[in-house]
């Protein structure tokens, strides 16, 4: 069974129609691409297979259920999804601990997260952190359930090199370590070492769906849709 199933899923807002009968599937234990450009329906997407957009048409399932009929989301799936605001008063570690008993797992978690994701400054606050911390910070509480399916939009936006760098041999870990990631970029390049598949969106509709080791090929579909857009 794949670990994320989307099976001709539709989305309009009135008269846009942001995602038109998409189907992909992602298996378990990788780390997949969901590239495109602006508004080709990433975001929408991704809130779609959390239950947080309802689809007009089609399914999205998490290990075969959709994930407003999951047991126990928390531990099923993480998600980041943008740029998560944080109390900026509140320390890391008070942020991940207050995560933890609103969704009753283990404040145990809290340490653990903090050392998975690299982000020394827990008990600093939160106010000061630059972005690449935020985004650690944001990484650390999609990790909290343990979940073994990651759903990351964007997640090197406004990341320096390093960080891109950091992100990348994360990522890896995660999928060596039997996660299923999904992770949305508007760049084919920066994906390239990280990703086993890419599936490419525009105008809400798929591109193309392909094993990374067709860089080539994808990078010529990549680089008409951009020129295109
Ligand atoms: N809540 C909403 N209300 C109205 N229109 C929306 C809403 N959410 C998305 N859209 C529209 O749907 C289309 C797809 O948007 P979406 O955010 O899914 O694209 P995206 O691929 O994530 O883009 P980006 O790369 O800019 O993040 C866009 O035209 C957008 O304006
Ligand atoms: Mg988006």
């Amino acid at each position: 069974m794949s670990a994320i199933a989307v099976t001709n899923i539709s989305k309009s807002f009135g008269k846009v129609r942001a995602v038109s009968d998409l189907s992909f599937t992602v298996g378990s234990g990788t780390v997949t691409a969901f590239l495109g450009p602006n508004g080709a329906g990433k975001t929408t997407t991704l809130r779609m297979i959390l239950g947080l957009v309802k689809p007009d048409r089609g399914t999205a399932t998490i290990h075969g259920t959709p994930y407003l009929h999951l047991r126990r989301p928390n531990t099923t799936v993480g998600a980041v999804l943008e740029a998560t605001s944080f109390h900026p008063g509140r320390t890391a570690r008070a942020h991940l601990t207050a995560l933890c008993v609103a969704s009753g797992l283990s404040t145990d978690r809290v340490g653990q997260v903090l050392d998975q994701v690299g982000l020394a400054a827990g008990d600093r606050r939160v106010g000061g952190f630059s972005l690449g911390m935020r985004q650690r910070l944001a990484l650390a509480s999609a990790l909290l359930g343990d979940p073994a399916v990651l759903i990351l939009d964007e997640p090197a936006n406004g990341l320096d090199p390093e960080g891109i760098h950091w992100l990348r041999g994360f990522l890896r870990a995660l999928a060596a370590g039997g996660c299923t990631v999904l992770v949305s970029s508007h760049v084919l390049a920066e994906m390239s070492v990280v990703a086993d598949r890419v599936i490419v969106v525009n105008k809400g509709r798929l591109v193309v769906e392909a094993p990374m080791a067709d860089f080539g090929d994808l990078e010529e579909a990549y680089l008409e849709l951009v020129k295109e857009w």
